[in-house]
């Protein structure tokens, strides 16, 4: 079996993040999201992996390179325009040949894994397997409608009066059967070519559709909201260790990784939590789930359920909450007796000032 990975996309429910960088790239407990799915990939014993990347090739080419580091072999296809997730399966074709394939979408995390349907995949080899769960908002998601038996009956993208709960999750396991189904669908209302016409395509002319019950934890990363959700699941599994430096009077509460060269002085950090490698806490209270990126500086400030991307400073700001700080920033309260706020911030900021 090979992997199709798609980290594509457009991202604008995710700006202003999506204006600098690849919303696969964010990190959640100090790793791209990219990583987590490359590395559930490999538990699945594949090694070769198409990847199809957009507009942000050469970022995701840096971070993720030639996939060696995770034991797999990774190609790289470059869509031009996101057109749609069935665009991305065309495109891959030649990659993919005439075999099975699991498509995992790049903006997908879950923690627990898919090891285990692409087992039942492999041990049926329906023309398609896909993976759902319950959700509470089904009019956000792919939705599959499902017979009282467990058959897959339909697919609708995004319905407007969901007839259904079950989400399709963005992990998908195919045979080559796909390829005629991309080939034979038109572009939807919203101009792309969708992979739940294409399934529904299978199911219209007879091929066998399978769909299992996901019941670990499982986020499509496509809000601000759902970054912090993650984040917060995943730094509870991190194990913890301190290899920077934590003074006498600093206290360290719970799951918590200082990294190399990471100084936590004078400071309180509640986990679960991460202080990234050469980052400096100085007279601050961290957590519980937040992560603080590298090469950061954190002077008198109180930060919890946030995330801190890679040198950024914040000094003296108290209460902050739910908070994602991208690369690079500075936040500053100022002391000089004025009564206003001075913001110089980019396109679709989201601020909430409170008092
Ligand atoms: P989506 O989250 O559906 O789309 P998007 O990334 O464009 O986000 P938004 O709706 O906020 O604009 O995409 C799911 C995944 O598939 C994501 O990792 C991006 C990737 N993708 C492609 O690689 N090519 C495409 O043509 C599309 C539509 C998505």
């Amino acid at each position: 079996m090979k992997a199709l990975v798609l980290a594509g996309g457009s991202g604008t429910r995710l700006r202003p993040f999506s204006h600098s960088m690849p919303k696969q790239l964010i990190p959640l407990a100090n790793k791209p999201i990219l990583e987590y799915v490359l590395e559930d990939v490999g538990r699945m014993g594949v090694t070769e992996v198409a990847m199809i990347v957009g507009r942000w090739a050469a970022d995701i080419v840096r971070v993720i390179g030639d996939g060696a580091r995770f034991g797999l072999r990774i190609s790289y296809i470059e869509q031009d325009q996101p057109l749609g997730l069935a665009h991305c399966v065309r495109l891959a074709r030649p990659i993919l040949g005439d075999d099975d394939f699991v498509m995992y979408l790049g903006d997908n995390v879950l923690p627990d894994g898919a090891a285990d349907v692409a087992a039942e995949f492999r041990a049926r080899r329906p023309a398609a397997h896909i993976v759902v769960q319950k959700v509470a908002d089904p009019h956000r998601f792919g939705i599959v409608e499902v017979a009282a038996n467990g058959a897959v009956e339909r697919l609708v993208e995004k319905p407007a009066q969901p007839r259904s709960d079950l989400a399709v999750v963005g992990v998908y396991f195919f045979t080559a059967a796909i390829h005629r189904a991309v080939a034979s669908i038109a572009p939807s209302d919203r101009g792309e070519l969708e992979i739940t016409d294409a399934i529904q395509w299978l199911l219209a002319n007879g091929a066998a559709v399978e769909a299992s019950r996901y019941e670990g934890y499982w986020r499509d990363i496509g809000h601000t909201e759902d970054v912090l959700a993650c984040n917060g699941r995943l730094l509870g599994a991190l194990r913890p260790d301190i290899a920077g430096e934590v003074d006498d009077a600093s206290s360290v509460v719970g799951d918590v990784v200082v990294e190399h060269g990471a100084r936590v002085v004078r400071s309180r950090i509640e986990g679960p939590a991460i202080v990234g490698a050469h980052t400096l806490i100085e007279d601050s209270h961290v957590g519980p789930n937040t992560a603080i990126g590298r090469a950061c500086t954190l002077y008198a400030t109180d930060l919890a359920e946030s995330i801190v991307q890679d040198g950024s400073s914040i000094s003296s700001v108290r209460g902050l909450r739910s908070s994602v700080i991208g690369r690079s920033a500075a936040i500053k309260s100022i002391d000089h007796g004025s009564p206003y706020h001075r913001l110089a911030i980019s396109d679709h900021v989201s601020v909430e000032l409170a008092g």
